[in-house]
């Protein structure tokens, strides 16, 4: 299998390389700059190698370099942005600092004839986004691209196939970025673009059916496409030494347990042990009114529950997880500001004993995740499903979780999301939705207000909607739902949801709001 490593210098849009080079079906790997050495990288075989970007100026003493040796090794590399810039720097040239010399945006691009730009006009649109700018080409370099404000936006040394781009190919600004990025991969590399996520994961199955024979497996099943597909992957394996847990803590999506439960167990006929722990999850929140509160039981509660089970199992090989590749990468670069304590399936127990720990999705995206998902079969109504909370319906009901405002919740969400999902679906007709958003649900927030109903005074919650649209969840816009659709679901919610005398619209984006509530 042909491999590139993407060499992170630190660059905002490093997992986007990835996965550019992944939908060119070749497989790319990151790897911080400083957690690969120069043996590795040529013990790993590597067809490729591109730096990327990063916020740093090579002079910069605390800048990320690397062993120029790196450049010596015969594999073709291709430097972007700041990984020109180190590229030059590495190779004798001179990088200088603003002037004028910095770019942001659109910006024209003036390329020569040259086999990184085949198929690229001559003049063409690209996304620039540098203060640095490479000012003296090192020896045995050319220039092969400009712009009005840059000298070299690209340069060359063909017979070390050495490359670099001072704009971003991997941003979708840049009309041909898809274009040279694929002439660096095929026409330079030489790969021969036969990876391919499903195929990637049937391979794997074969190796852990030879690794995990007769070996037991347990893995915590959320319902969440991550740990899905992950105890799909090693239901293939291994067969019945999978077992899945599954804690039902009570605090799901309207008739969600039973659905998971049914596709698991009939579906795939897979060795599953729903918990019924609702009860002692409310006891746990009996009174308790505040968000992190809430987030540290259910989290603490969840790993007990999951503790006894596994006890009862008796001795386990391994435990499964369903971590993928951006939670990889992202804890291997140090830790960023905790705005809310995740609860998360994946942080699982010190306690319980088990030889080993199986990741099978730790190398891919959630978009690959999703396509292994479908080949295994699995339900779109899964693999689509949208995000949930861990603590589930706790962070959405403000103050004190009880069951009869959950069920209050669980009615007003399913109508709310049956209206959307409606909408959707019948887009092509009038004014539905053209993309659905990325997750909406209904929050029940702690503020009872007065109605009517009928003849007589009502005295009831409200309830808010919320939907956004968003890539990554890191931030989010609000959707602009057709008035349509708020009209009914508030109309229907307060009709048929006994308990709920309002209905609200949340109008807030991320930041300076979160997704969720709590
Ligand atoms: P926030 O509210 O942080 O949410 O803007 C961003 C995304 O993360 C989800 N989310 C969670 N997922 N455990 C999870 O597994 C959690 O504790 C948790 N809190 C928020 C949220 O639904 C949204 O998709």
């Amino acid at each position: 299998m042909d491999k590139i490593l993407v060499l992170d210098f630190g660059g905002q849009y490093n997992q986007l390389i990835a996965r550019r080079v992944r939908e060119q079906h070749v497989f790319a790997e990151i790897r911080s700059y400083d957690r690969i050495s120069l043996p590795e990288i040529i013990r790993r075989n590597y067809r490729g190698i591109i730096f990327t970007g990063g916020p740093n100026s090579v002079y910069d003493p605390a800048a990320p370099r690397y062993d120029a040796g790196v450049l010596n090794l015969g594999i073709p590399v291709l430097g972007i942005c700041y990984g020109a810039q180190l590229l030059a720097f590495l190779s004798g040239g001179a990088v200088s600092g603003a002037e004028n010399g910095s770019e942001y945006g659109k910006t024209r691009l003036q390329a020569a004839e040259h086999p990184l730009f085949s198929g690229v006009p001559a003049e063409s649109i690209c996304w620039m986004s540098h203060t640095d700018y490479i000012s003296t080409v090192p020896p045995g370099f050319k220039t092969i691209a400009f712009t009005e404000q840059c000298p070299c936006a690209a340069l060359a040394r063909d017979e070390k196939k050495l490359y670099g781009l001072q704009f971003h190919p991997e941003v979708t600004h840049t009309e041909y970025g898809r274009q040279i990025l694929a002439n660096f991969l095929f026409r330079i590399c030489r790969c021969s673009g036969d990876w391919d996520a499903s195929d990637f994961a049937a391979r794997l199955i074969e190796e852990y059916k030879l690794k995990y024979a007769d070996k037991k497996v347990l893995l915590a099943l959320s319902g969440g496409v991550d740990s899905s597909v992950a105890a799909l992957l090693l239901h293939k394996a291994v067969g019945k030494d999978l077992i899945c847990v599954f804690v039902d803590h009570g605090l799901l999506r309207k008739g969600e347990g039973d659905y998971v439960e049914k596709t698991f167990r009939e579906k795939f006929n897979v060795n599953l042990i729903r918990v019924n722990a609702g009860e002692r999850f409310f006891r746990k929140l009996a009174g308790v009114t505040d968000p992190e509160t809430k987030r540290k039981i259910i989290g603490e509660e969840f790993i007990r529950v999951f503790e006894e089970e596994a006890e009862k199992i008796g001795r386990v090989h391994a435990l499964a997880q369903g971590t993928i590749y951006p939670d990889v990468i992202e804890s291997g670069q140090g830790a960023s500001a905790v705005i809310k304590s995740h609860h998360n399936v994946g942080g699982l127990p010190d306690v319980i004993s088990f030889d080993e720990l199986i990741e099978p999705l730790k190398t891919f995206f959630k978009d690959e995740v999703r396509s292994i998902g479908t080949s295994l079969g699995l339900p779109p109504e899964i693999v689509w499903r949208q995000p949930f909370p861990g603590p589930g319906l706790a962070v959405r009901i403000m103050g004190e979780v009880t069951k009869e405002k959950v069920r209050i919740l669980q009615e007003a969400d399913a109508i709310f999301r049956e209206e959307v999902d409606k909408a959707f679906l019948q887009e092509k007709k009038d004014a539905g939705l053209s993309r659905r958003p990325d997750q909406y649900f209904a929050v029940l927030t702690d503020t009872r207000t007065v109605g009517v109903m009928g003849d007589a005074r009502t005295y009831g919650y409200t309830v808010a909607l919320r939907a956004v649209s968003t890539d990554d969840f890191m931030t989010a816009e609000w959707t602009r739902l057709p008035y349509e659709v708020l009209e009914r679901s508030g109309s229907r919610i307060t009709n048929e949801v006994p308990g709920v005398s309002r209905t609200v619209y949340d109008i807030s984006s991320k930041p300076p709001a979160t997704v969720e509530w709590e």
